[in-house]
This record gives structure tokens, C-alpha cells and sequence, in this order.
């Protein structure tokens, strides 16, 4: 993976689509004295995503491209990457699916979150299916994204029970607190 080179931040880029809990939380983490990272770039395919006034906010630069057409997209957002020097790429909520080609180009330096306990529960409406499914405990992953859905290498998971008055809104918000913790772990992990 991508090793620490003296003591610089590994400048990192954030993708999101929403409401960036999880970007806001990175950003905190990456400001720790200790913290591999900097986050250095927002991306996010819809100008829509609640997440980007944390641009202004921390002073980072965002980036906004539709992704209606994936393939000038993902060729604008490679270029600006190259550009700026970005070695990580976090997806945190990010609701597009990658091309193969993007992917390797980026290969062993791409992390998402999930929110359930992967290989349980692949792409959307995770928390109504633990629910419908009666399970008895739900969770987030944070893996290496390869060409395969939510199939790349565990780096780190987090279980959260399920209580029998839980909906997939009370579930989702149960399992957000935890990714907080989970993705700045697993980052941690990554470059130790
Ligand atoms: C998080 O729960 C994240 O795990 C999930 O979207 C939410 C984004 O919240 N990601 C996926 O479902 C990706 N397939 P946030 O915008 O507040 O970080």
C-alpha cells in the first residue's frame, strides 16, 4: 500500500454524494497531530451533496463533476488527482460505482465504507435488510475497493447490535456513530 514517506501527510481525496458525517469526521481526524493523512480534495458527483460546504468551511478544494457521463468524469477527476498530488482515495458515502479502469489506476490506494458487515449485505438498503432479515446484529466495513462491488479486502469492521425496536432510520444512525470511529482506524491501520 501506500507507505509514509519522513513525516509528510499522504495527501488524500474524499468522495462523497450526501451529507459527509464521514467526511467531516475524516477531516477532524486528519487535522490530529499523529494522522497520516491530509485531505487535500472533495469530490462529489452532484453539486446537491450537503457534505461540500465542508470545503468552505475547512478551506479544502471540492470538485464537482455528474458523472452523466462517467467516462469524461472519472477522466477530469483523474487529472485533477494527478495534479494535485493525491495518493488516497476515501469514499465516504459515495454513491457512484467506479469504472475498472479508474480503479486501476488508483489500485491498492482506493478505501470505501459500507454500512453493513461485508460480504452481508452488498450495495444499497442495507439496514432495511438486516431488519427484514430479523438479524441480530448489523455493522460498517471499511475495505479496499477493487472492480467487484463491496468485495475488496477487509481492512476493519464494527458490529452494532440490533434491538427489537430498532427501524432502518434508528439502525442507520447506530451504525453511522460507529463508522466515525471505524474509518479513521482503518486508515491508521493501513499505513502501520
Ligand atoms: C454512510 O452510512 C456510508 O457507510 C454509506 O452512506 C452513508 C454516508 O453518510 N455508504 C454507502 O452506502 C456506500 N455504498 P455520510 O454522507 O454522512 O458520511
Amino acid at each position: 500500500m501506500v507507505k509514509l514517506t519522513g513525516f509528510k501527510k499522504v495527501k488524500t481525496a474524499v468522495f462523497i454524494s450526501g451529507t459527509g458525517s464521514n467526511l467531516k469526521n475524516l477531516i477532524r481526524f486528519s487535522k490530529i497531530k499523529n494522522s497520516p493523512i491530509s485531505i487535500d480534495l472533495i469530490f462529489s458527483n452532484t453539486i446537491k451533496a450537503k457534505g461540500l460546504r465542508f470545503s468552505d468551511q475547512f478551506n479544502i478544494k471540492q470538485y464537482v463533476s455528474s458523472f452523466k457521463d462517467s467516462k469524461v468524469s472519472e477522466a477530469k477527476i483523474l487529472n485533477l488527482l494527478n495534479k494535485e498530488n493525491i495518493k488516497l482515495i476515501c469514499l465516504a458515502g459515495f454513491m457512484k460505482i467506479l469504472s475498472k479502469n479508474f480503479i486501476k489506476d488508483f489500485s491498492g490506494k482506493i478505501v470505501n465504507i459500507h454500512p453493513s458487515l461485508l460480504p452481508k449485505y452488498k450495495g444499497l438498503d442495507t439496514h432495511i435488510k438486516a431488519i427484514q432479515n430479523k438479524d441480530e446484529v448489523a455493522g460498517c466495513t471499511v475495505h479496499f475497493v477493487t472492480a467487484k462491488l463491496d468485495s475488496g479486502k477487509i481492512i476493519l469492521q464494527k458490529e452494532v447490535k440490533i434491538s427489537e425496536k430498532d427501524t432502518p432510520t434508528s439502525l442507520a444512525k447506530k451504525v453511522l456513530r460507529q463508522e466515525h470511529r471505524l474509518y479513521p482506524a482503518a486508515i491508521k491501520k493501513i499505513f502501520n
